[in-house]
């Protein structure tokens, strides 16, 4: 499949995104744990998301789906069995790196395969710290990398200090710990987006956060069954975020998306760049706040994009290169070089792509520079098979002379699935709702932070 594009009229849209990928995987995780019945709403459909599915219902645990977004979970007590063959988690590193732990501490054998990309990254950041709780697990590939084979074991709470700021390293063990003896704490560098600790406190499950940000998970507990309704992905409301904010006058509305603030940080970055930025909570019952943010866009300027943002904005980085691309002066993304080890080496796609588009790029070990002129042209990109970079380069060719065409364009279905369909919608602007702008009724956005 691919997407062509081309230059995007003026934006003025209301819109909805389908529901948070990350959430979605730890709504499915632990509702199947829980103790009865869970109806999982706005759950993502996505193909990252149905491999969580696929395995949970391999592990014995009756999942039905009326609708794409909704899935009925019946949860055993903790109670899984043993799969019959491989899982197949296909490029889901959420899925794998998270059922690492949750399978760590069964009484039975399991083995997690991936698809060429996913067969390619790093589990030796999930693997050491569960050997670490008692865990028996190989990696059948070179340097800790998939298959991974997981030997039932029991399991005692660890205090885990994680190098990295990474949510799936934390969840993998917060996951295990619910199968273990004691308490499992993980104290992160940087807190990473903190769902899998939401999700376990609305399932009645017992955690604490410490004193230095640390969160701690109590052994043995089984979560009390609940509904859940998954807001919208911030992530996949960031492309057309982007769209809106670098052009003068556009403006966007997207409802009902997930505000939780360890995913925001892009908000905060392009009210640096010159965006007008607001953002409203309108409910946090279900503990993810979720609510509006509005945006009208401007002529953007470069930023610097570094430190304690970067686990907070990481899956938005291709987008905001292009954003960066688009602004007057140089952007600059450091310590992010986490980006190297994600679908694809996104730090090298990114330069590879705007280059292609007539950006002039600097590639750094941990970064990029990038030397905005505010004019692109339209080219044949590769997707890299990576979904993010797939969707951030159709929304440059929202700004580019000419036709972009991206290749390889079906891997957006591992995120958002009708990611297509949308920028059909921006393209065509009779199509689009037209709001007016409802600035003065939202509350005032988060300060510039720089
Ligand atoms: C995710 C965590 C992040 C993110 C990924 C989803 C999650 O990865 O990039 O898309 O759902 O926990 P890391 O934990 O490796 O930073």
């Amino acid at each position: 499949m691919e997407l062509r594009v081309r230059r995007a009229p003026r934006i003025g849209a209301e819109i909805t995104v389908p529901g948070d990928k990350s959430i979605s995987h730890r709504a499915v995780m632990i509702a199947s744990l829980s103790n009865g019945v869970c109806v999982l709403r706005g759950f993502l459909p996505s193909g990252d998301c149905m491999r969580t599915v696929q395995a949970l219902s391999a592990c014995g645990i009756k999942i039905e789906q009326p609708e794409p977004g909704m899935l009925i979970v019946h949860g055993k007590k903790r109670l899984l069995t043993p799969p019959a063959e491989s899982i197949d988690c296909g490029n889901s590193a959420t899925t794998m790196r998270l059922l690492a732990g949750l399978l760590a501490g069964q009484t039975f054998d399991s083995r997690l395969v991936g698809a060429a990309s996913l067969s390619r990254r790093p589990m030796d950041r999930v693997i050491a710290p569960l050997r670490q709780m008692g865990a028996k697990i190989v990696a059948e590939g070179p340097n800790e990398t998939p298959p991974l084979r997981i030997t039932g074991a029991k399991l005692r709470g660890i205090e885990y200090n994680s190098p990295i700021p990474s949510a799936q390293v934390k969840s993998a063990l917060l996951l295990a710990g619910l199968f273990a003896k004691g308490k499992t704490t993980v104290n992160e560098p940087v807190v990473s987006r903190n769902h899998t600790e939401l999700m376990l406190n609305y399932f009645l499950v017992r955690t604490a956060r410490e004193e230095d940000g640390g969160i701690t998970v109590f052994g043995d507990q089984t979560p009390e069954s609940r509904d859940f309704t998954v807001p919208g992905d911030i992530s996949s409301a960031a492309f057309w975020l982007v769209a809106a904010g670098a052009q003068p006058g556009g403006h966007l509305l997207v409802r009902d998306a997930g505000l939780n603030d360890t995913r925001t940080a892009l908000l905060g970055v392009l009210i640096r760049m010159g965006a007008q930025v607001r953002e409203a909570v309108e409910d946090v019952d279900q503990m993810e706040p979720r609510g509006t943010v509005e945006i009208t866009g401007a002529s953007l300027k470069g930023t610097m994009i570094h430190g304690k943002e970067i686990p907070q904005l990481i899956d938005e980085l291709p987008i905001l290169a292009v954003a960066g691309a688009l602004a007057s002066g140089t952007t600059t993304i450091r310590q992010a070089q986490e980006l190297r080890v994600k679908e694809t080496d996104r730090i090298a796609a990114i330069a590879h792509n705007l280059r292609a588009m007539g950006a002039q790029v600097i590639e750094l070990n941990d970064g990029l520079e990038i030397y905005g002129r505010g004019a692109l042209r339209g080219a044949r990109l590769a997707s890299f098979g990576d979904h993010r970079i797939a969707m951030a380069f159709a929304v440059a060719g929202l700004f580019a002379d000419g036709e972009t065409i991206v290749q390889d364009a079906q891997c957006v279905h591992d995120s958002y699935p009708d990611f297509g369909k949308a920028l059909d919608e921006i393209m065509n602007p009779k199509r689009q709702r037209v709001t007016t702008p409802v600035i003065s009724s939202l509350t005032p956005s988060r300060g510039d932070d720089e």
